[in-house]
């Protein structure tokens, strides 16, 4: 066999190819410039294929001219009557792709499903869907490779797969004795995720739990089996942080042999203020939102006003949604005695099944338009009268404005914002929600009476919807929004990684995270002076909910105490310290552990 490292192709199989689910795209895809740079056209990633993404981020090649080896893998796949497409990944950096079309394996699922049980002891149930599709797509995988075997001759290859949707084939390829180095990397635990919700002491009991028995338990026997299998199989295992290798030798059996954090690509402007300037321009549209909401009731300095947000799946206790609302009561009530003049306003942006937009939060909304829209017919009109009034004045004396105004304009104004004032509070959820009185953020903020009083220091808006530009409260981008706030918090109790917070360093926005998510143990243990760098770590290992909650509150009033001055100093830090997650410097670790794969292959 060919033993030269340079000639050594790659293959990365992930279900978050061209589909985004989660948090796994984001690595695949903004992994992908640091890669083709490294490996140029001996890279090639495989996915599933799904016709409604695909004509979104999929551009097709012809298989017969590209003739290189994966071409004429699919070529092959296509013979033997598979559905496989071969093409560019329209991302930065125009990957080589291989999209599996795992529905055309499905007159096989009976026999594929029994050779995984006959094989590996992996059974699998009728009628479940997701199985069903990923055992479709790993058995496809698998005959990818096995193509790729032939058509590659004597080159040697790494494949690279993702998180347990990729997992049947690696028991089989290795069974099959497919001639590549397999490197697996898991992005959680299935079984981690669902006891870390169910069970408060998770961390404690770790090291004890019987996972067939749990596994049993929360019903996901074939997926938690397909994992272990992955896991076991791969000649390099690994995962995305400590948090998590714990877990894997705990509940897979397999200590990682590498830890391989999660990097973004970094794009820096080349002079500072410009990404100061966005804070300032997203901040404006954040302040149109929060005057359409609030001010129909009651009004705060938006000077004086910070914003805060967290984001992400709706996990409760998982995603430290819990802490941070009581941190804030705490923060409210602190605010309150020192009758502060500064205003928090905390967005929940998460995602919750809801019928509407709450009416009267979109009624809001479009009458403070009526308003801007008001004034700005009474600018124009006044503009236009004052310029004539000067030019045609004698003397230097400035008129009254006042008389500019005609009675039609002042007239609707005062009757635009009649309508408008109300005596209701502001709404803390924008949307009518589906399970209103089960809703674990609504309860505590009933309970602990955060429903946005004139004289809470902090107030709520919880948005069970992701934000888009499409959206009409908002109007913006989620990116746009991260922007305009001031601190993101992200206190996690089970978070393998953790993207929301190092999206906010790249947008030059502070952010709390905790030392129980793959990212803060990160930080805690490579950034010294995080705090400084307005990158804070609530400690929630082997602490309390209430001790937590604390250090949270005290961080968070800490932030609120920060000159405008301290804040934009403190973005500059958090800006420049984003440069340690690009890519261009953590892609060492995933060629590392390329490289050790590599070694296993031309060693066997
Ligand atoms: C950016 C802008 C400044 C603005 C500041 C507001 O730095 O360039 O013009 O004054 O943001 O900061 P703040 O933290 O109060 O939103
Ligand atoms: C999973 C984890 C998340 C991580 C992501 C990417 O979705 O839950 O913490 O950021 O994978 O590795």
């Amino acid at each position: 066999m060919n033993t030269n490292y340079s000639d050594c192709l790659l293959t990365e199989v992930a279900w978050e190819v061209c589909n985004q689910v989660g948090g796994i795209y984001t690595v695949i895809r903004s992994k992908v410039p640091t890669m083709t740079e490294v490996w140029g056209d001996r890279y090639c990633l495989v996915g599933p294929y799904f016709h409604n993404k695909a004509i979104a981020e999929f551009e097709a090649i012809d298989t017969y001219e590209a003739d290189d080896v994966f071409a004429q893998a699919v070529l092959r796949m296509r013979n033997l009557g598979y559905e496989v497409h071969y093409g560019h990944w329209l991302v930065s950096g125009r990957p080589k792709v291989v999209l599996i079309n795992h529905f055309s394996a499905f007159y096989r699922l009976g026999e594929i499903k029994y050779s995984l049980w006959e094989n590996h002891g992996i059974s699998s149930p009728e009628g479940d869907d997701l199985l069903n599709q990923v055992i479709a797509f790993g058995f496809l995988a698998k005959v990818f490779h096995q193509q790729l075997d032939e058509t590659k001759g004597e080159l040697p290859c790494v494949s690279h797969f993702h998180e347990w949707m990729t997992g049947t084939a690696i028991p089989e390829m290795r069974r099959e004795h497919v001639k590549t180095s397999i490197v697996f990397t898991t992005h959680a635990t299935l079984l981690g995720r669902y006891l870390a919700m169910n069970d408060p002491n998770f961390y404690d009991n770790l090291p004890y739990y019987d996972w067939n028995k749990e596994a049993v338990n929360f019903n996901i026997e074939p997926a938690v089996k397909i994992e272990r299998a992955a896991a076991h199989g791969a000649n390099v295992f690994t995962t995305v942080s400590e948090v998590t290798a714990r877990e894997c030798q705990s509940l897979l059996g397999r200590n990682p042999d590498m830890v391989l954090p999660n990097g973004l690509n970094i794009e820096r402007f080349t002079a500072l203020h410009e990404f100061q300037n966005l804070h300032k321009e997203h901040k404006d549209q954040i302040h149109e939102f929060v005057i359409g909401h609030f001010f129909q009731s009651y009004t705060f300095d938006l000077d004086k006003t910070l914003y805060f947000f967290t984001s992400g799946r709706y996990e409760y206790k998982n995603k430290g949604f819990d802490i941070t609302l009581e941190a804030l009561a705490r923060l409210n009530w602190r605010l309150k005695e020192e009758n502060t003049d500064t205003t928090v306003v905390m967005f929940f942006i998460t995602k919750q099944p809801y019928h509407t937009i709450n009416p009267q939060v979109l009624q809001s909304r479009a009458v403070m338009e009526e308003v801007r829209s008001n004034c700005d017919a009474i600018v124009q009109q006044l503009g236009d009268k004052l310029f004539e009034a000067a030019a045609s004045s004698g003397d230097l004396k400035l008129p009254d404005l006042n008389k500019f105004v005609d009675e039609y304009w002042k007239l609707r104004l005062r009757r635009t914002l009649l309508s408008w004032k109300s005596h209701e509070l502001p709404k803390v959820v924008t949307h009518n929600l589906v399970y209103d009185n089960q809703d674990e953020i609504l309860n505590f903020l009933r309970h602990s009476n955060m429903v946005n009083n004139e004289h809470d220091k902090v107030k709520v808006v919880y948005h069970p919807d992701f934000i888009a530009s499409t959206n009409p409260l908002f109007g913006m981008e989620y990116g746009q929004f991260v922007r305009g706030c001031h601190l993101g918090v992200f206190p996690s109790y089970y978070e393998p990684w953790g993207y929301t917070p190092l999206e906010c360093m790249a947008s030059g926005v502070p952010a709390i995270t905790s030392d129980l998510s793959g990212f803060g143990d990160y930080v805690l243990k490579n950034i010294p002076n995080n705090e400084n760098k307005g990158i804070y770590v609530t400690n929630r290992f082997h602490k309390s909910y209430h001790d937590a909650a604390q250090q949270l509150a005290d961080q968070m009033y800490h932030f609120v105490h920060l000159s405008r001055r301290d804040r934009i100093t403190q973005r500059n830090r958090v800006e420049s310290a984003s440069e340690h997650f690009d890519w261009q410097n953590l892609g060492s670790y995933y060629d590392k552990a390329h490289r050790l794969a590599f070694s296993i292959a031309v060693n066997a």
